[in-house]
C-alpha cells in the first residue's frame, strides 16, 4: 500500500487511522456517540452520520458540523451528486476541521433515492468520479467513497472494478466496500443491511486489483479479532458499524494495542467517568442525558450488571432534570456486581 500523503489534525496518517474504523450511521453516530468511542479508541477512524450536501449548502444547517476538538480523526460522510453541491460542503466541512470528507454511495433509503444519490450512485461511476473530482479540487483534506458492490442487476464483478477504477482515476485514494449489494425497490434500508448476500472474496480481489487503492471491508463484521484477520489478509482497513454500536467496548477497547500497536486496553468504567465532564458541559449547552446516555447503554454488554446499567440509564435519563449523577450512580451498581 502506497503512503496517502494526507494527515489530520493529530498528525495521524489517515492511512494509518483507517485500519478500523466506525461506520457512519444515520442517529446512531452522533457527536456524542463519537466522543464516547473516542474514549474508547485514541486511535480508530470515526465517521459522522450522513450529512446531505443541500441541507448545508441551500439549508445553511451548519450546525450539523459540530463537533469536539477530542473527536481526531474524524470523517465527515456527505450525500449529494451535484459536483459543485458537494464542493461547497466538503469546504464548509473541511472549515468546520474535519480530517477527510467521504461520498455516500451505498445508502439505499428512498428520502436518499429520490434526491438521486447515495447506493443509486453505483449506476453512475462518472458522475460519482466528478463528484470527487470537483470536491478535490475545493479541499485539502483526503477525499473518500463509501460504497456497495452493486446495485439491483448489476454483475458486481464488472461494475465494481469498472467503478473503482473511474474514482481513482479522479483522485480517490481510499475507499470503503460494504460488501453487499443494495436493492433499490421492495426492501428496507435495514433489510438491505441484512438481506442481499456478503461477498467478501469479492472485496480481496477488488484489492488484489487495484493495489494502490486503500480498501477497507465493511459489512456484518462482528468482532475485533474478525477484523484483525481481514487485516491479516492484505486487506488495508475494516470498518465496523452495528458490532461497535451496540458492543462498543468489545470491538475498541482492545483496538489501540491490537490493531495499531499503540498504548493499552482501555475500560469501560474509566470511559464512563472520562463522559462525566462531558454530559456536565453538554448538558450546559442544552442537550438532554438520553440524548448522550442513548449511545452508552452496550457499553457492559455481556458483563455483570449490563442489564442493571441499561435499565437505569433508560428508564432515568429521560426524567425531568436528569443528569451526570444518574451515570454515576449506575457505574458504581456495575462496579459492585462486577466486584460480588
Ligand atoms: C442505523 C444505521 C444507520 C446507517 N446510516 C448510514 C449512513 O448515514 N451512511 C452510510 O454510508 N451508511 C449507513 N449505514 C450503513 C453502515 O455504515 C454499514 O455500512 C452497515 O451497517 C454494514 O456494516 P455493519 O454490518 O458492520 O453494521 C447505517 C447503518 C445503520 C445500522
Amino acid at each position: 500500500m502506497s503512503e496517502v500523503s494526507s494527515k489530520n489534525k493529530g498528525n495521524k496518517p489517515l492511512w494509518r487511522s483507517a485500519r478500523l474504523s466506525v461506520a457512519p450511521m444515520m442517529d446512531w453516530t452522533d457527536r456524542h456517540c463519537r466522543y464516547l468511542h473516542r474514549l474508547l479508541s485514541r486511535e480508530a477512524l470515526l465517521y459522522t452520520e450522513m450529512v446531505t450536501a443541500p441541507a448545508l449548502v441551500r439549508g445553511g444547517a451548519l450546525h450539523l458540523l459540530e463537533f469536539s476538538a477530542e473527536e481526531h480523526p474524524v470523517a465527515l460522510q456527505l450525500g449529494g451528486s451535484d459536483p459543485e453541491e458537494l464542493a461547497e460542503a466538503a469546504r464548509l466541512g473541511e472549515q468546520a476541521g474535519y480530517d477527510e470528507i467521504n461520498l455516500n454511495c451505498g445508502c439505499p433509503s428512498d428520502r436518499v433515492q429520490s434526491g438521486a444519490f447515495g447506493a443509486v450512485l453505483m449506476q453512475t461511476p462518472e458522475l460519482v468520479a466528478d463528484c470527487v473530482s470537483a470536491m478535490r479540487e475545493t479541499v485539502e483534506v483526503e477525499v473518500t467513497v463509501k460504497c456497495r458492490i452493486g446495485v439491483d442487476e448489476q454483475e458486481p464483478e464488472e461494475v465494481l472494478p469498472d467503478f473503482l477504477g473511474k474514482i481513482r482515476d479522479a483522485g480517490c485514494r481510499r475507499v470503503t466496500i460494504h460488501a453487499r449489494k443494495a436493492w433499490l425497490q421492495g426492501l428496507s434500508p435495514k433489510e438491505n443491511r441484512d438481506i442481499p448476500p456478503l461477498d467478501y472474496d469479492l472485496v480481496h480481489r477488488m484489492k488484489a486489483a487495484f493495489p494502490d487503492l486503500h480498501i477497507s471491508i465493511n459489512g456484518g463484521i462482528a468482532t475485533l479479532a474478525e477484523a484483525k484477520a481481514y487485516l491479516d489478509r492484505g486487506l488495508d482497513g475494516v470498518m465496523v458499524g452495528r458490532a461497535a454500536y451496540h458492543q462498543p467496548a468489545d470491538v475498541l477497547c482492545a483496538a489501540d494495542p491490537e490493531i495499531y500497536g499503540t498504548g493499552t486496553v482501555s475500560d469501560p468504567g474509566g470511559a464512563v467517568r472520562q463522559m462525566l465532564p462531558y454530559i456536565e458541559a453538554r448538558l450546559s449547552e442544552g442537550a438532554k442525558l438520553n440524548q448522550i446516555t442513548r449511545h452508552m447503554l452496550g457499553l457492559f454488554a455481556g458483563k455483570p450488571g449490563a442489564r442493571q446499567w441499561r435499565r437505569m440509564l433508560s428508564e432515568g435519563a429521560c426524567r425531568t432534570g436528569a443528569g451526570p449523577e444518574l451515570v454515576q450512580e449506575a457505574l458504581a451498581q456495575v462496579e459492585t456486581r462486577a466486584a460480588a
